[in-house]
C-alpha cells in the first residue's frame, strides 16, 4: 500500500485522517511539532485502529529536518495539514502567521521536489471564497481573502498550482474545508484547543462541561432565518473520508483541482447550540452579543464537484455531529 507523509497528523482534522487512512490500509507517517496538538493524539490513533505509524517531531520549517523524512522513508504522497488556523491571532501577529504556513510549505515543497514526491492534499478552506462571492460557493469562483490567515491559504493554493505549471507531472489537491465539528464515534480522539477557544463548537463544549460560563452569540441581526450566522457544519470524519478519496485521486491523476467539502447545508448558531443542548441534555447559558468583525451573514458549500471527482458526499447529519463532540468532550473534559 502506499506511503502517506502527514503534516500536522496530531491536530484535529489530521488525527481523524490518520484513522481513515491506517483502516484503509494505507502505511503512514506523521509529522508534527505539536504546537497546537498533543502526543496522545497519536497514541489514541493507534488505540483506535490496532495500527502502527511512524512518528517524526519535526517542525517544518526546518529544511533539513523535513528532507531528512524523505531520505528515511519512500513517500508516494503527502497530505500536508501543518498550520495555524485562528483568524484573530493571524491579524495580531501576520508575520507569525505568513512565516509559519508559508515557508512551512515552501520547505515541505522542496523537499518534495528534492525528491521527487510530487503528490500532495493541501488543506484549504472556504474562506477562500472571500466576502463577496454569492451562496453557495462553487470552485471556479473568484478566490480572495481578509484576514493574514486566509491569505495564507490563497497564497499557498497560488503556490501548488504554480509549482503544478512549471511541472505537469505535479498532482495537486486542494480541498476547501467548509466548518469541521463533531470526533470520532469513539470519543478517544477530537477538537483540543489550547486556551480559550475560537471557534462554535470547541465554545460550547467548554460550557456544557462547566469550564466557560456562557456561550457568546455574535449577533442576531443578520439576515438569516434565525438572525444568526449560518455555516456548513461538517462531521470531521466525513472530511476525513474526503481526505482518503482525495489521496486516490492524487495517486491516480496529475493536475491541480480544488475541491469543496462541505455538506451543502446551512445551519445557524442557534441551531447548532439547540442540537447540542438535545444531545447533553440540559439547556446551555448563552448571551446575544455585538457581531464578531469579519464574520459573513451565511454561507455553504456546493458540493458536485467532490461527488463527480471522488465520489464522495458527507454523510453524518447536525445531530449526530454535535452527539459525537460532546461525547468526545464529556470523556475528555480537560483535553487529550
Ligand atoms: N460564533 C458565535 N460565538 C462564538 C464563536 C462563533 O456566535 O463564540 C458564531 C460565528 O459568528 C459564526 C459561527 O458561530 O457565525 C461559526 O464561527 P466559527 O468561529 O466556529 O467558524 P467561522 O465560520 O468563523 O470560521 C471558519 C474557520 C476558519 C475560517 C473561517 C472563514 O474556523 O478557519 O471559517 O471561512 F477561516
Amino acid at each position: 500500500m502506499p506511503n502517506i507523509l502527514v503534516t500536522g497528523g496530531a491536530g484535529f482534522i489530521g488525527s481523524h485522517t490518520c484513522v481513515a487512512l491506517l483502516e484503509a490500509g494505507y502505511d503512514i507517517i506523521v509529522a508534527d511539532n505539536f504546537s497546537n496538538s498533543k502526543p496522545e493524539a497519536l497514541n489514541r490513533i493507534k488505540t483506535i485502529t490496532g495500527k502502527d505509524l511512524k512518528f517524526y517531531k519535526t517542525d517544518l520549517l526546518e529544511l533539513e529536518a523535513v528532507e531528512k523524512i524523505f531520505a528515511e522513508n519512500k513517500i508516494d504522497a503527502v497530505i500536508h495539514f501543518a498550520g495555524y488556523k485562528a483568524v484573530g491571532e493571524s491579524v495580531a501577529q501576520p508575520v507569525k502567521y505568513y512565516h509559519n504556513n508559508i515557508t512551512g510549505t515552501l520547505m515541505l515543497i522542496k523537499a518534495m521536489q528534492k525528491y521527487g514526491c510530487k503528490k500532495i492534499v493541501f488543506s484549504s478552506s472556504a474562506t477562500v471564497y472571500g466576502p463577496v462571492n454569492p451562496i453557495p460557493y462553487v470552485e471556479d469562483m473568484p478566490t480572495s481573502a481578509t484576514n493574514p490567515y486566509g491569505y495564507t491559504k490563497l497564497f499557498i493554493e497560488q503556490i501548488l498550482k504554480d509549482v503544478y505549471t512549471s511541472d505537469n507531472e505535479w498532482s495537486v489537491s486542494l480541498l476547501r474545508y467548509f466548518n469541521p465539528i463533531g470526533a470520532h464515534p469513539s470519543g478517544l480522539i477530537g477538537e483540543d484547543p489550547n486556551g480559550i477557544p475560537n471557534n462554535l463548537l470547541p465554545y460550547i463544549c467548554q460550557v456544557a462541561v462547566g469550564k466557560l460560563e456562557r456561550l457568546g452569540v455574535f449577533g442576531d441581526d443578520y439576515d438569516t432565518p434565525d438572525g444568526t450566522g449560518v455555516r456548513d457544519y461538517i462531521h470531521v470524519c466525513d472530511l476525513a473520508d474526503g481526505h482518503l478519496c482525495a489521496v486516490k485521486y492524487v495517486l491516480k491523476h496529475k493536475g491541480v483541482e480544488a475541491v469543496n467539502l462541505g455538506t451543502g447545508k446551512g445551519s445557524s448558531v442557534f441551531d447548532v447550540l439547540h442540537s447540542f443542548e438535545k444531545a447533553c441534555g440540559k439547556q446551555l447559558p448563552y448571551k446575544v452579543l455585538p457581531r464578531r468583525p469579519g464574520d459573513l451573514p451565511a454561507y455553504y458549500a456546493k458540493t458536485d464537484k467532490a461527488k463527480e471527482l471522488f465520489g464522495w458526499e458527507a454523510k453524518y447529519s447536525l445531530d449526530e455531529m454535535t452527539a459525537h463532540s460532546w461525547n468526545f468532550i464529556s470523556k475528555n473534559p480537560n483535553g487529550l
